[in-house]
């Protein structure tokens, strides 16, 4: 699919709808590559290729605290951060129009799924705070995901996606659908898949070959057509799944994905559920966290969620966490470390590779290359955190700590406990009792 410019419609203050928006480009983080917010499907970066996907379209914006009030629906409160509405309205459709198509989709959300997009939780968990030790001045707070829709954060930003494909047909750019492509096997798949029957679009889902059948009988129940991916003597290095959603995205598929490199715009949505958590940090009184431990397999959630607490100015150490049988993130912000590498972007090939035989009881998280990674790292050197590695006995702890503390997340879900436990253990001055740290759970036990 190229690019293409919106037409160029009414002054931006014509209409009584019309708000300032400020988002204001993307911007790759691999090789600087510009697209203006005006441009239809910004999907990749206009340099990535078949061979070399190591590019990442970033949202440029104005720096701003994002409001998300606990009774409101997020994307219609960040409707003015959001980039697909900043597309839309360069186009001519205005807020007025926007939040109607959103609670539109929203409705339907809820017919096929139960749930609709809503503010999530985020509170002191007491059981958590107290079993590791924290005193009442401090603590662990829970961003509790798994009841969001298709029981994880996936769907938020698939949404911002679907918002900028619907527009599109609502301007008249998009006259017809071409079928819409995720490779995954887990909650990413279940949001994608749900999204899609809301709005009835086709959807391929390409999954590895040990995918469970309980699995994929909940994808074809929600009209998905699957497709078990198997490797081929001429596949590069990488998840086979992963080639063959590639193939169908050159063969005219939209990537309807999790991964910013495949589609910049799951990292618009994806932000919502940082502004939440700022919004919910300013509403107690305190804009700052002493850290946020968010699991990591592709790394948009990391990503976009660092990316938006930053932007909403909260002074927060991120700790992105992965396991010890799947760590390319960790050995790839090693390998800068070691050769003094600042900007990663620039030295992407070198230092971002493919992890050889992935495993881990959260298997959610077992993508053998992090894809959006960069802006994690940029945090890292911002905000300060570091990277962490659980073992797998920190995510088996994790996971029932989580379930006594009455959390329904996954071994993946609770993960970024697991990274907490970790630092509690190895690095034991890092916190003190009075300490204030955060996790997100998400991914609902299935
Ligand atoms: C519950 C849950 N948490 C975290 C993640 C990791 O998100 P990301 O792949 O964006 O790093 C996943 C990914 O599948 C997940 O399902
Ligand atoms: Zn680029």
């Amino acid at each position: 699919m190229t690019n293409r410019e919106a037409p160029s419609g009414r002054s931006v203050d014509e209409s009584p709808g019309r708000r300032a928006m400020t988002a204001r480009r993307w911007e790759c983080l691999r090789c600087g590559a510009e697209v203006a917010m005006s441009t239809w499907m910004p999907f990749r970066c206009p340099n990535s290729t078949t061979r070399d996907r190591h590019h990442a379209l970033s949202i440029v914006d104005q720096p701003t605290p994002v409001e998300i009030p606990a009774d409101r629906h997020p994307f219609v409160s960040a409707d003015e951060h959001l980039a697909w509405a900043a597309c839309a309205d360069a186009a001519g459709m205005d807020a007025v129009r926007r939040r109607a198509l959103v609670l539109e989709i929203d409705d339907a959300v809820r017919d096929v799924g139960g749930v609709g997009f809503h503010v999530t939780p985020f509170e002191r968990s007491s059981v958590l705070s107290d079993v590791l030790g924290f005193d009442a001045d401090g603590g662990v707070w829970v961003k509790d995901e798994t009841g969001s829709v298709a029981g994880s954060q996936k769907a938020r930003f698939l949404f911002s996606i679907l918002l900028h494909l619907r527009a599109a047909e609502e301007v008249g750019v998009l006259t017809e659908r071409p079928r819409l492509a995720i490779a995954s096997c887990g909650n990413a798949a279940l949001a994608a898949a749900t999204l899609a029957k809301a709005v009835d679009w086709p959807i391929d889902v390409f999954v590895p070959t040990w995918m469970s059948d309980g699995f994929g009988d909940r994808l074809d129940e929600l009209g998905a057509i699957v497709h078990r991916s198997t490797r081929t003597e001429t596949d590069q290095a990488g998840d086979p799944a992963m080639l063959r959603f590639r193939e169908a995205v050159a063969a005219g598929s939209i990537p309807f994905t999790v991964q910013g490199p495949e589609n910049a715009l799951c990292l618009d949505g994806g932000r919502t559920l940082g502004w939440e958590i700022a919004t919910a940090l300013r509403h107690r009184g305190f804009a700052w966290l002493d850290g946020l431990f968010v699991q990591v397999g592709g790394g948009a959630f990391a990503s976009a969620t660092f990316t938006a607490l930053a932007a909403s100015g909260i002074d927060v150490a991120t700790f992105p966490v992965q396991t010890q049988g799947c760590a390319p993130l960790d050995r790839a912000l090693q390998r800068a470390g070691e050769r003094g590498i600042v900007d990663v972007g620039f030295h992407w090939d070198e230092l971002m590779t493919v992890w050889d035989d992935p495993t881990s009881l959260a298997d959610g998280i077992l993508d053998d290359e992090t894809y959006d990674w960069v802006d994690i790292a940029h945090s890292l050197r911002i905000a300060g955190g570091s990277s962490v590695v659980a073992s797998e006995a920190m995510v088996v702890a994790a996971h029932g700590l989580a379930h006594d503390a009455g959390f329904e997340a996954s071994a993946t879900g609770s993960a970024g406990l697991a990274g907490l436990l970790h630092v509690l253990e190895t690095d034991p001055d890092r916190f003190d009792a009075t300490s204030r740290v955060a996790v997100v759970m998400s991914g609902v036990e299935r």
